[in-house]
């Protein structure tokens, strides 16, 4: 690796709803030096419970980290190279834990959950004419299943560890960052109890004008603030890393992976996106220092804030809750797959789904619609369909959905995409890719190096006040290649078969009655 070694290294634990990673990266080229990836068990509980043990994710992080170190060693490189450490996450997945102990005193509850349905619909008629966006002039969001104050309250209602936890004053509450950092950082010696703005602003608890907790949010939810962690820059040193092998290195970077992911394909600009697709699928455009409101079923969210003394920057968010998420459901419930990455041959054996269509809303639909009582359907199946057909229902099922949003984006800003930059595991399906350049009639622009969301967050440490071993700017932009899917079927073809998909999403929320 010639020099490389001489260059500073920064280092990034990428914790998602499916997998850890820890990630080095060379802060001169962007380069990726060495990984580990270790997968994360979900319990289903009940019916629409997902669930996630905090203790598996911190040694899921330290074997990630470990395991990384390693690597670096047979590679002769020293591990004093790495200056600084990123930390990004699934957002809005739920902790509490006990500060004195250092004990978790529940399961995460994971953002997929549906056990605060009942809570929502509650909050909702309470709300002036039953609006759901009731509380969206502070926090860009509508009231959702999704945030974690709904699962706080939900915690604070029903287990008794964190009743008592509140009641003598150690419960903490924090999103995944929040409890990485806190443990990373020395736990009940001395952890640092923190958040992030793009963290925070995924709580509902979070005011994204003031960029602060806001005390009436707080009393809405019934939320005791004092639980509550500190909120932070994106890009600032927020403790040091205690026992492992990196002890003593600088934690200095935390960004919701979505964030993180917009950083890492360089979209700074307003007016810049990117698409992820992970266990959901997530379109963030950049809408600059201003906070822009939809009408069009998105999210406004705090995209990230560079330092103490940088702007916040925003973005317009579309969530879809289910993407890479329905290949593990074919291969985890239905036994259809072996592993995830046959999905991409059965589905080419298929070449089209013949007029089958599969709407995944297993944890009802988020953006545009954000319809909680939503449920998953397959229509249109005939004698013929098979297993084939089914995979490539399920991959158009994600593109579909991105289409959604993009519409949506388009609606609200006037202002179409040229083309889509994206990025996660899933765009290492090349059928998928194709599906979606020819749903979208846009070229799609996926990155030689899919790691952007790592690279995100290892870019906010890198770059923070104290370690500045990276600089942050759209001038300096490393050499990233890609490659470019370009559409190959015509308009009408597309917007057939995706007027047949929103037939089938009506199904979905309506399927009760
Ligand atoms: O909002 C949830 C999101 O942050 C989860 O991302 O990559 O785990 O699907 P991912």
């Amino acid at each position: 690796r010639g020099n490389t070694t001489m260059d500073p290294l920064v280092a990034a634990v990428d914790q998602g709803t499916s997998s850890t990673r820890f990630l080095v990266f060379n802060a001169r080229t962007a380069e990726l030096i060495s990984h580990h990836q270790v997968e994360i068990n979900q319990s289903f509980p009940k019916e629409g419970w997902v669930e996630e043990d905090p203790k598996e994710i911190m040694q899921s992080v330290y074997e990630c980290m470990e395991r990384t170190c390693e690597k670096l060693g047979q590679l002769n490189i020293d591990l004093s190279n790495i200056k600084a450490v990123g930390v990004t996450n699934q957002r809005e997945t739920t902790l509490v834990w006990d500060k004195e102990t250092g004990e978790p005193l529940y399961n995460a509850i994971v953002w997929l959950d549906l056990r605060t349905q009942s809570t929502v619909e509650r909050l909702i008629n309470k709300a002036p004419g039953r609006n759901k966006n009731h509380l969206k002039h502070k926090t860009g969001l509508p009231i959702s299943t999704y945030f974690s104050a709904v699962k706080l309250r939900w915690l604070l209602d029903n287990v008794e560890e964190v009743q008592q936890a509140v009641l003598s004053q150690r419960a903490m509450f924090g999103t995944v960052d929040s409890w990485i950092i806190w443990c990373l950082t020395g736990g009940r010696n001395g952890g640092v109890h923190c958040t992030d703005v793009s963290n925070a602003s995924r709580t509902m608890l979070f005011n994204i004008h003031t960029m602060d907790w806001d005390p009436e949010l707080c009393r809405y939810f019934d939320i005791p603030m004092e639980i509550l962690p500190k909120v932070r820059t994106s890009s600032e040193i927020y403790g040091w890393m205690k026992s492992s092998s990196l002890a003593g290195v600088p934690i200095s970077g935390c960004l919701g992976d979505q964030s993180a992911a917009l950083v890492g394909q360089m979209c700074f600009k307003d007016g810049q996106a990117k698409n992820t697709y992970g266990t959901g699928c997530f379109l963030l455009r950049n809408t600059g220092t201003k906070p822009v409101m939809s009408d069009h079923g998105l999210l406004t969210t705090v995209a990230y804030k560079m330092g103490k003394d940088q702007p916040p920057c925003y973005a317009l968010e579309g969530s879809v809750a289910i993407a890479g998420a329905v290949v593990r459901w074919l291969k985890d419930n239905m036994g259809i797959v072996q592993s995830t990455s046959e999905i991409e041959k059965l589905a080419a054996a298929a070449g089209s789904s013949y007029g089958c269509y599969f709407v995944p809303a297993f944890s009802g639909l988020y953006a545009p619609y954000w319809e909680p009582s939503a449920r998953g359907i397959i229509c249109g199946l005939t004698q013929f369909t098979n297993r084939n057909h089914l995979a490539f229902a399920a991959l158009e099922a994600v593109c579909f959905q991105t289409r959604e949003i993009l519409d949506a984006m388009k609606q609200d800003s006037g202002i179409p995409l040229k083309q889509l930059q994206v990025d996660g595991g899933m765009t290492s399906n090349r059928l998928l890719m194709q599906l979606q350049a020819d749903i979208l009639c846009i070229p799609v622009v996926c990155p030689t190096m899919s790691e952007t969301t790592a690279l995100g967050a290892a870019m906010a440490a890198g770059a923070a006040e104290g370690v500045e071993v990276w600089s942050l700017s759209p001038d300096n932009i490393p050499n990233v290649t890609s490659e470019t899917y370009h559409p190959q079927i015509n308009t009408d073809e597309s917007e057939f078969r995706f007027a047949r998909w929103k037939k089938a999403v009506q199904k979905a929320m309506n399927w009760e009655t």
